[in-house]
C-alpha cells in the first residue's frame, strides 16, 4: 500500500513538471533553419568566389570542357554549399532542356541535347576508392545504375566510362569534395590521374586545407593546373550579416547588441558558420528555458559555456581521416615525452591495423603542423643539433572529446584511452 502511495506521489511530481512545461509558450522560433544541414538560398559574401567559379565552368554549356578548379578554405566557409548550389543551377537548366524536347531522362537520346551539362558531386570522405568514384561518375551520366557498385573489374568499369563519355560527348563536371581523403589513400594519385586522362572531364576539387597541394604527385601537378579559388575566413562584419540572416529566418527576437557580440565571439574562435549557427541555436534554447522573450548577451554567454566542447568536437569531426588518425596517435601516446620521431611508429602501426596507407614521416610532420594550427595540439620545433630537428608535442584537447567526436567513424575501434 505504502509503495503504491509513493509511486503515485512520484507520478504526480512528474505530472506537475509536465503541466508547468505545457503551460509555457512553445518555442516561437523556427529552429529548422538552424539545423546543421540547412542551407539558405542566399549564401552571403561569397559573390566573388561564385563569380570566379561560374565564369570558369560556364563554357560547359557551349560544349567545351572547363579548366580544372581547386577550392581551398577552412571548414564552414561555404565551399560545399556554394558548389552544390551552382550544380543545382546546372541541374535545373538540364531539366528545362529535357522538358523542351519532351523527355524526362537522357536514356532515350543518342544525341545529347545542346546546352546539357553532365555533373556529379562526390564526397571523398565516404567515397575515396577508384572503383566507387568511377562507378558514381559513370552512373551519373545517364542517371542509370548501369555499373554495379561491386563486381566489375576496374579495367572494365574504366572502359565503359570512357565509352559512355565518348558517346555522350558533352562535358562532365566532377566535383571531388574533401579531396584530401582521396589523396591520402594508397592509390589516390593514381585514381585522380585516371580521371584527368578522361576526355571531356573537368575536375573541381575542394579542400579544407591549402597544404593539400603537397599530396599531389608530379604527374598530377603537371596535368591538373587548376584555377585556384580561396574561401577566406569570414570577417566579423560578414559573420554579423550571416547571423542576422539566420536570426531573421528563424524569427528570433534579439537585443540589438547580440549581433556584434556573437559575430566577434565566433570570429575569435573560428570562422566556421556551423559554429555560429550552433551557438545561436543553443542561445535560443537558453533563452526559452529561462522563459525570456528577447535573446541577450547573457543567453549567449551561458550557451558558450555549454557549447565549448561542441566546437572542439566539431573541429575534430571535420578533419580528414588521416589527420584524425594522427590526432588519435598523439592522444594514445600521451604521458610520454612526445616528439615526431617517437610517435611516428605508433601512427604507422595504427594506420596498418586499419588497412589505411601510412604517410611518410615528412607528411606526418606536416599534419602535426596542421593540428597545431587548429589548436588541437602544440607542436614546437626544437633543434637537436647534429640529430636534426624534431617537434615536441602536447595534446591540447581531452581524450573524451576525441572519443566523442570520432564515435561512429572507422577510427572508433582503434581508440584505446
Ligand atoms: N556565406 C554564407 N551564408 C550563409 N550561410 C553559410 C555561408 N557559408 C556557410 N554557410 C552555412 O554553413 C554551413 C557550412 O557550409 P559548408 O559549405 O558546408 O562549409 P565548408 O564546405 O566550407 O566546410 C552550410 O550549411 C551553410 O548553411
Ligand atoms: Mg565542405
Amino acid at each position: 500500500m505504502k509503495d503504491n502511495m509513493d509511486q503515485s506521489a512520484a507520478g504526480s511530481g512528474i505530472e506537475t513538471i509536465f503541466d508547468a512545461h505545457l503551460t509555457r509558450e512553445p518555442f516561437p522560433e523556427d529552429l529548422s533553419v538552424l539545423d546543421p544541414n540547412y542551407v539558405p538560398d542566399n549564401l552571403l559574401h561569397r559573390e566573388k568566389e561564385h563569380e570566379t567559379l561560374i565564369s570558369g565552368l560556364i563554357v560547359a554549356v557551349h560544349g567545351k570542357t572547363p579548366q580544372n578548379h581547386m577550392l581551398y578554405g577552412g571548414t564552414g566557409t561555404g565551399k560545399t554549399a556554394s558548389v552544390q548550389q551552382i550544380l543545382d543551377v546546372f541541374e535545373k537548366r538540364n531539366k528545362n532542356i529535357l522538358k523542351t524536347i519532351g523527355s524526362e531522362t537522357l536514356d532515350d537520346y543518342v544525341e545529347v541535347p545542346e546546352g546539357f551539362v553532365n555533373h556529379v558531386f562526390i564526397d571523398c570522405k565516404t567515397n575515396n576508392r577508384a572503383y566507387g568514384i568511377l562507378c558514381t561518375i559513370n552512373n551519373a551520366i545517364y542517371g542509370a545504375d548501369e555499373a554495379p557498385f561491386t563486381g566489375w573489374s576496374i579495367d572494365h568499369l574504366y572502359e565503359t566510362l570512357v565509352k559512355n563519355l565518348e558517346q555522350n560527348s558533352r562535358p562532365m563536371i566532377v566535383v571531388l569534395d574533401e579531396i584530401d581523403n582521396l589523396l591520402q589513400e594508397a592509390h589516390g594519385n593514381d585514381t585522380l590521374l585516371k580521371l584527368l586522362e578522361l576526355n571531356n572531364v573537368s575536375i573541381v576539387g575542394i579542400s579544407n586545407n591549402i597544404n593539400t597541394k603537397m599530396y599531389f604527385d608530379s604527374r598530377i601537378t603537371s596535368r591538373l593546373l587548376p584555377k585556384e579559388i580561396v574561401f577566406s575566413p569570414y570577417r566579423v562584419q560578414e559573420l554579423e550579416d550571416i547571423f542576422q540572416q539566420r536570426a531573421d529566418l528563424s524569427g528570433t527576437n534579439c537585443d540589438p547588441s547580440v549581433k556584434a557580440y556573437l559575430g566577434a565571439t565566433v570570429r575569435q574562435r573560428s570562422s566556421d558558420v556551423r559554429y555560429l549557427v550552433s551557438l545561436l541555436r543553443h542561445s535560443i534554447g537558453v533563452k526559452n528555458f529561462s522563459g525570456d522573450d528577447v535573446l541577450t548577451e547573457d543567453h549567449v554567454n551561458t550557451a558558450l559555456d555549454l557549447t565549448e566542447n561542441e566546437a572542439i568536437r566539431q573541429t575534430i569531426a571535420c578533419l580528414s581521416t588521416q589527420e584524425q588518425l594522427v590526432l588519435v596517435t598523439i592522444a594514445q601516446c600521451e604521458n610520454t615525452e612526445m616528439n615526431t620521431g617517437n610517435t611516428y611508429p605508433s601512427y604507422v602501426h595504427l594506420a596498418k591495423s586499419l588497412g589505411m596507407i601510412d604517410l611518410t614521416q615528412r607528411s606526418f610532420s606536416g599534419m602535426l603542423g596542421e593540428l597545431d594550427l587548429k589548436g588541437l595540439i602544440t607542436a614546437k620545433v626544437v633543434n637537436k643539433g647534429k640529430y636534426g630537428r624534431t617537434k615536441n608535442l602536447n595534446l591540447e584537447v581531452s581524450q573524451a572529446d576525441i572519443t566523442a567526436a570520432l564515435k561512429g567513424t572507422v577510427l572508433e575501434d582503434v581508440i584505446k584511452f
